[in-house]
């Protein structure tokens, strides 16, 4: 058994793109590579901006979309070697995903149990809807609510932050190894946000469940997670344990983000619960030669619009940024600079 569960090496995914940029790429996730230990569950945030190719890293990970170029592998598996229906059926089992509108994922005309019942038996933890319905409830429990509570309901009847509730009971049904959450909560209300991310660090903490939270909402990223990794179009710019990255960051990009986030934060998590929400990203950014911030960078130099920056290992995380190279002594200067801590006046 391999020491990851998810391996992540190097995955590019670009697309082909019509409009004024037509027959051009835009490359949508670049060379992001990370990975999840399998004896160590934790929370791993991917946070940026809308538009900075957080659903499509989500996809491959999922095995929806496959990469253009690199890998990902789960339980030491290539994904793209996954071709059978009983290996699709097995790896859907451990990888749960979680999506961003639980309307979409929940027909207006069916109730809801009945979705809960299906994926019971569907991935064979029930023979029929007898034998489901306490697996069903303990999955509706563990989230906070039951099956007296949903049966019989239809979404509408439930509020944003139940139904909300109900998927990711949902998820939890086939006992996944991994859950993967795309924006969970972008659509539930901020007052019931926390409520909601709660429940992933009960599921790591009690029952051992890796999630990925996928966010553009800092408050709640800083609040549940182990690591993050801050993207900005395609790219992660700088990943490590959240409280070095959003406390102490070093790319000029994350420092910007640390502003928007209310002092005094570190000492109590929940004083993060302002809700903080990063913009969205423009195409034609995604186009750009070298580093895609360098345009808002308050410490861009030439080299940095000239190729991408590289991935450098400092202070136990990493960061995608020419001012933490070692052996550029021309850029000494400006690094010096750029450690002075940002200031919030
Ligand atoms: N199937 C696709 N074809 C072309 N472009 C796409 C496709 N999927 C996503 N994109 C583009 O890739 C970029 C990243 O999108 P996405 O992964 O949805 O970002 P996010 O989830 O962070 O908002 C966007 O510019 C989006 O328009
Ligand atoms: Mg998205």
């Amino acid at each position: 058994m391999s020491d990851k569960l998810l391996d992540v090496q190097h995955v590019t995914a670009s697309f082909q793109i019509g409009g004024l940029l037509a027959g051009s790429r835009l490359i949508a996730v670049n060379n992001v590579s990370f990975a999840l230990a399998n004896n160590k569950p934790e929370i791993f945030t991917l946070a940026g901006e809308s538009g900075s190719g957080k659903t499509t890293l989500a996809r491959m990970l999922l095995h929806d979309l496959d990469p253009t170029e690199g890998s990902v592998l789960f339980e030491g598996r290539d994904l793209v070697k996954i071709k059978s229906r009983a290996d699709n059926l097995e790896f859907m089992r451990k990888v749960q995903p979680v999506f961003q509108n639980p309307f979409e994922t929940f027909s207006p005309l069916r109730r809801v149990e009945e979705y809960l019942f299906d994926t019971a038996i569907h991935f064979s933890q029930a023979r029929n809807r007898r034998e489901a319905a306490p697996v069903v409830d303990e999955a509706l429990r563990q989230v906070g609510l039951s099956l007296e509570e949903v049966n019989r309901r239809y979404p509408h009847e439930l509020s944003g932050g139940q139904i909300q509730r109900v998927s990711v009971a949902r998820a939890l049904i086939p006992q996944p190894r991994l859950i993967l959450a795309d924006e969970p909560v972008s659509m539930v209300d901020a007052s019931l946000r926390m409520s909601i991310v709660n429940v992933f660090r009960k599921l790591r903490d009690e029952h051992g469940v890796s999630v990925i939270y996928i966010t553009h909402d800092l408050a709640t990223a800083y609040y549940i997670s182990d690591r993050i990794a801050i993207m900005l179009r395609g790219y992660v710019v700088e990943s490590g344990p959240v409280e070095q990255v959003l406390d102490r960051p070093l790319h000029p990009y994350t420092q910007l983000l640390q502003e928007s986030v209310p002092k005094p934060a570190a000492a109590d998590r929940k004083s993060w619960a302002n809700h903080i929400e990063l913009g969205a990203t423009e195409v034609k950014e995604y186009t750009r030669t070298g580093c895609k911030y360098a345009g808002r960078c308050p410490h861009v130099m030439s080299i940095c619009r000239q190729a991408d920056p590289p991935d450098i290992e400092v202070d136990g995380r990493t960061v995608k940024c020419y001012l933490y190279t070692e052996d550029n002594q021309t850029i000494d200067q400006e690094k010096s600079r750029a450690l002075q801590p940002v200031s919030n006046t």
